[in-house]
Parts: C-alpha cells; structure tokens; sequence
C-alpha cells in the first residue's frame, strides 16, 4: 500500500487566495498574522515564520489553491511518476514561493491543489503558528475523497457518519503524520471551508485570542476541542468571511492506522460545546 505519508511526506505550505480587495486583504494578513509582503507581478505574496500567502484580484472568498510542500526533488519526482501512471494531468506552475517544478492537479470537480519544493526555508517564529490544513465543503464526497486517496496518494484519518442516512459525512486526510491536512465536509455548495494554523501549545491560542481581540474580530466557533484530530481550537474570520483557525494539539497517525469513524454530532465537533454543523 503507498501512500504520501510514506513515499513522499507533504505540508501544507501556502494559500493563494483571491479577493475583490487585494490591498485590503493582504494587510489583513500581514499585519494579524505578521508576514511581510511584497507585491509581485501584481501579486501580493505574503510570507512570515512557518505560513505564507499570495492575494490576487478576482472573486472574495475563493482559495485558488492550497500548495502543499515536498521535501526533496526526489519526492516531488516520486510523485510525478505516481501521477503518470494514474493518468493525471500536471500544470505548471510559477511561484516565487516554489523552486523550479511546481504544478498544480485538478480534481473531478476543478479544485486545485498545488504541490512542490519550497523555494525558502521556513524559519522559526516568534508567534507560532504553522499553516497546516485546510477544508473544503463539497457537493461529491465520496469521489473528491477517492480522488485524493487513490490518485494522490492521501490517506484517511477519520471519517464521520451521518447516523441516520450511514451516509460520509466529514473526511480526514492526511499527507504525512499530522491528523489532516486536508478535509471535506458534504455540504449544498462547493466551497472553501477554512484554514488552520497549528501552534505550539494551549498558551499560543490564549495569545493570538488576545491579539485578534486587540482588533475586535470576534470567535465565531470555539474555543474548544475537536473529535478527530484531538485538537484544541478557535476560529475567526478575515475581511472577506474567510474561516481561520488557531490549533494546538494535532494528533499524529501512523502509516499502518486504520480510518476512525465518528458519528455526525456537535460533540464529534466539538467536545467542549456547540459546534458549527455545516448544512
Ligand atoms: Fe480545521
């Protein structure tokens, strides 16, 4: 059995992420979440610690694509080769934030994912927080999930069931030996879900909670602590409604663990409380 947690380990890496107001969403991002930014061929390409993001000017409210790391040429080459023989077809892709050999992949429903090496470091980082998943809802949830499992190579963590229907209701995937770093809940739309950036300890999430109320964004979803994944969590939005999450906790999964399944309740969710059920 392959997988990339065993042949070639990814990271989620950066968000590009398109807006109606490029200016006003990029300074949301370098000024809360502290990276610097540089405009690039009429791109903002945000970067700080273990996090990155690039803003562009199109619809708000769109990921354009997450970009998820490898480790080495070699494993980006392991995965081309994988990708060969399942027959997907590989776009390039330009970044200053990939060296040479980045490419992007289209799902059954036209979501991108981007995979390469990172062009820079990460460095370490005075407030922690590393960008370390991100969710979709989706229209087809059994066929997005095999896509990433079968052709990509993701595994499944968790699964959640609808009790009533038996019917999949969330999926867990994951890329190395983090919990996910990738979801998607079944939902009446296809859209982004949020992002999550993984900190170092409960002590991280009181200090971004105390630096977001500084500026008066209030938690909409937490805090509290998921079912898969065990992690403790907040979310809050950004300017354009997009979903931010601070984590600590994430569990990790070995390579030979079979998928956990949940039933579908706010406890599932959220042990501590109330949750967000998407409909
Ligand atoms: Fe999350």
């Amino acid at each position: 059995m392959t997988s990339m947690q065993i042949d070639h380990p990814a990271q989620l890496y950066y968000l590009h992420i398109s807006s109606e107001n490029p200016e006003r969403l990029a300074a949301f991002y370098r000024e809360q979440m502290s990276l610097d930014e540089k405009v690039i061929a009429g791109q903002h390409v945000l970067r700080g610690g273990s996090r990155a993001v690039i803003v562009s000017k199109g619809s708000s409210g769109e990921l354009l694509f997450p970009a998820y790391a490898l480790q080495s040429a070699e494993a980006l080459a392991r995965l081309r080769t994988r990708l060969n023989v399942k027959g997907i077809s590989m776009t390039p892709l330009s970044t200053p934030l990939y060296a040479e050999g980045a490419f992007t992949i289209e799902d059954p429903q036209g979501r991108k994912t981007a995979y390469g090496i990172c062009a820079n470091h990460r460095v370490s980082d005075p407030e922690p927080a590393r960008l370390q998943h991100v969710v979709f809802q989706t229209t087809e949830l059994e066929a997005v999930v095999r896509f990433y499992v079968d052709k990509i190579g993701f595994s499944i963590s968790d699964e959640v069931i609808d009790e009533e229907t038996g019917q999949l209701a969330v999926a867990f995937l994951r890329s190395d030996d983090e919990h996910h770093s990738l979801a998607f809940f079944r939902g009446s739309r296809n859209e982004w879900d949020h992002h999550c950036y993984e900190t170092n300890e409960w002590n991280d999430i009181r200090d971004w909670g105390d630096k977001f109320a500084k500026q008066h964004m209030q938690i909409f979803f937490g805090p509290g602590r998921h079912g898969p994944g065990n992690n403790l969590f907040f979310m809050v939005t950004d300017p354009d409604g997009n979903r931010l999450e601070i984590s600590a906790e994430i569990e990790r999964i070995a390579a030979d663990a079979s998928p956990g399944v949940w039933p579908h309740n706010e406890y599932t969710l959220n042990s501590w409380g109330r949750a967000w059920m998407r409909t």
